[in-house]
């Protein structure tokens, strides 16, 4: 029983992970890892994807207006006229439900433009307030809609889907794979993290999904951001993100997330004016300079910061955290493993209580497979700091990823556990 966690705990060995699910294509190497970029952003990107993911399920939970989700297990309050043979025809909703049956037929023998025209009925049929109905009628016309290729319609349609039923788990899904199939996985990746977030990680085709759109959505990152041309920023969505899986970030002290762009400038001017000013400075500007794809550059701005005599200490740890998750990648060294835990390693005896040094080692260990250590830190970063949504995430998804690979059920349920503790205690 419990074995996976019973292991991680008491420090025991635990088999490595079998490999993550590769891709066919450039961003692997030749000996089939993946490439020292990709992996960077890889470490950029899970915390920022999977802390969103959370912030979603706690929107879905707050937002419910009551519990009749039509995927919930259990009674659902799903119309019993469905079953009905002969319909009442004078009532709207009776229409509505009669020509989507009508539509399902269509479906089943593969007239996807009929099946079209039915739901499309039934949605004007049907009285605004049924929510549920409504949603599935949307649903429905998505799956025709899919099965056209028509993908831009699908994520239409099972947008309005959602909107009517915020936890159409079918309708989340397709709306994903509609994304993926556009090329689009960033909102892929967001979409189905929900989902993952939403069955508690308990569909493995659905975590397999996540597990390869992070890793093809981390190579498509990888090229945009370290394009040796043109260094661009990524979105200020990502960005703002970015930021926020720190918990305690030095810049976030004094300009809004949406405003970090804005604020390198005003930084920029005022670098002169105090030696906290310039520490703001160098960190904001090397920091951006990484997300950029400079990373020698960066790497540069980091180092000056934390070689100043004065350098405070809040503002070096996130330098030294910085660093660190850069030095890993630093191409043609093997010893960037250990050159990137040094830097944690320092930024640990400034500050062990900072937990953001715990959240970003935990991405070093995870990418090299030691996954009880990278539990460990995701534990000790969550007792640290446990209102940190990006670090409960990648807790809980590591512990289901090793229920799930184990085949170990309790590991699985005390994930689970952890998680409606976790929706308690922020809900609140
Ligand atoms: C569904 O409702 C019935 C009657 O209200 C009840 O007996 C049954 O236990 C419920 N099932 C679930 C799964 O909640
Ligand atoms: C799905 O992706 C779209 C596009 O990125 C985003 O606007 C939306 O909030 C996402 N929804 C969920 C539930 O993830
Ligand atoms: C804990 O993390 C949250 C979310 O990042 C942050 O807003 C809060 O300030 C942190 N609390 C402490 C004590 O650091
Ligand atoms: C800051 O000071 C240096 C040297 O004193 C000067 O060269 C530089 O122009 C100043 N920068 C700004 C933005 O004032
Ligand atoms: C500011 O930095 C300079 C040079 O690093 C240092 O000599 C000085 O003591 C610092 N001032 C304060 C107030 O820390
Ligand atoms: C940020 O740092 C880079 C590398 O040191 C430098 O080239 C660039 O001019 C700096 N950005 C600003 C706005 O000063």
């Amino acid at each position: 029983m419990n074995r996976v966690l019973s292991s991680m705990s008491s420090g025991a060995s635990l088999p490595p992970l079998p490999p993550m699910p590769a891709i066919a294509g450039d961003g692997i190497e030749s000996n089939g890892l993946l490439s020292p970029r990709v992996q960077l952003a890889l470490i950029i990107g899970a915390p920022v994807v999977l802390g969103t993911g959370l912030c979603l399920y706690y929107y879905y939970y707050r937002h419910k207006p009551d519990d009749k989700g039509s995927d919930r297990k259990g009674n659902s309050t799903k119309p019993k006229t469905i079953a009905n043979n002969e319909p009442n025809l004078e009532d709207p909703l009776q229409r509505a439900i009669h020509v989507k049956n009508l539509g399902n037929k269509f479906f089943k023998d593969m007239k996807y433009r009929e099946a079209i025209d039915c739901y499309t009925k039934a949605i004007r049929e049907c009285p605004t307030n049924k929510e549920e109905e409504l949603a599935t009628f949307y649903q429905n016309r998505a799956a025709c809609h899919e099965m056209l290729k028509m993908y831009e319609e699908v994520i239409d349609d099972c947008d309005k889907a959602v909107e009517h039923n915020k936890r159409y788990i079918k309708a989340l899904v397709r709306r994903a794979k509609a994304y993926e199939s556009l090329g689009d996985m960033s909102s892929a990746l967001f979409n189905i993290t929900a989902v993952c977030i939403l069955e508690q990680f308990g569909n493995q085709p659905n975590l397999l999904m996540t597990d390869r759109l992070l890793r093809e959505q981390s190579k498509l990152k990888a090229k945009a951001l370290f394009r040796t041309r043109s260094p661009r920023l990524p979105s200020e969505h990502f960005i703002a993100h970015y930021f926020m899986s720190y918990s305690n970030d030095p810049i976030l002290k004094s300009c809004e997330p949406k405003d970090i762009i804005n604020h390198l400038e005003t930084l920029r001017l005022k670098q002169n004016e105090s030696n906290k000013s310039l520490q703001e400075f160098l960190l904001l500007n090397g920091t951006l300079e990484i997300l950029k794809g400079n990373i020698e550059s960066g790497e540069k701005e980091l180092e000056k910061l934390i070689n100043l005599d004065d350098c405070e200490i809040d503002i070096k740890v996130n330098a030294l955290i910085k660093l660190g998750t850069i030095k890993v990648q630093e191409i043609g060294r093997e010893d960037s493993f250990n050159l990137a835990l040094e830097c944690f390693e320092r930024a640990i005896k400034l500050n062990d209580k900072n937990p953001d040094i715990y959240l970003h080692r935990a991405q070093i260990y995870l990418l090299s497979e030691r996954v009880e250590d990278a539990y460990k830190d995701l534990e000790l970063c969550c007792q640290l700091n446990d209102t940190f949504a990006s670090a409960f995430a990648q807790k809980l998804y590591v512990q289901f990823r090793c229920g799930v690979r184990y085949n170990d059920d309790s590991t699985t349920n005390k994930a689970l556990k952890g998680f409606e503790t976790a929706i308690k205690k922020f809900s609140e």
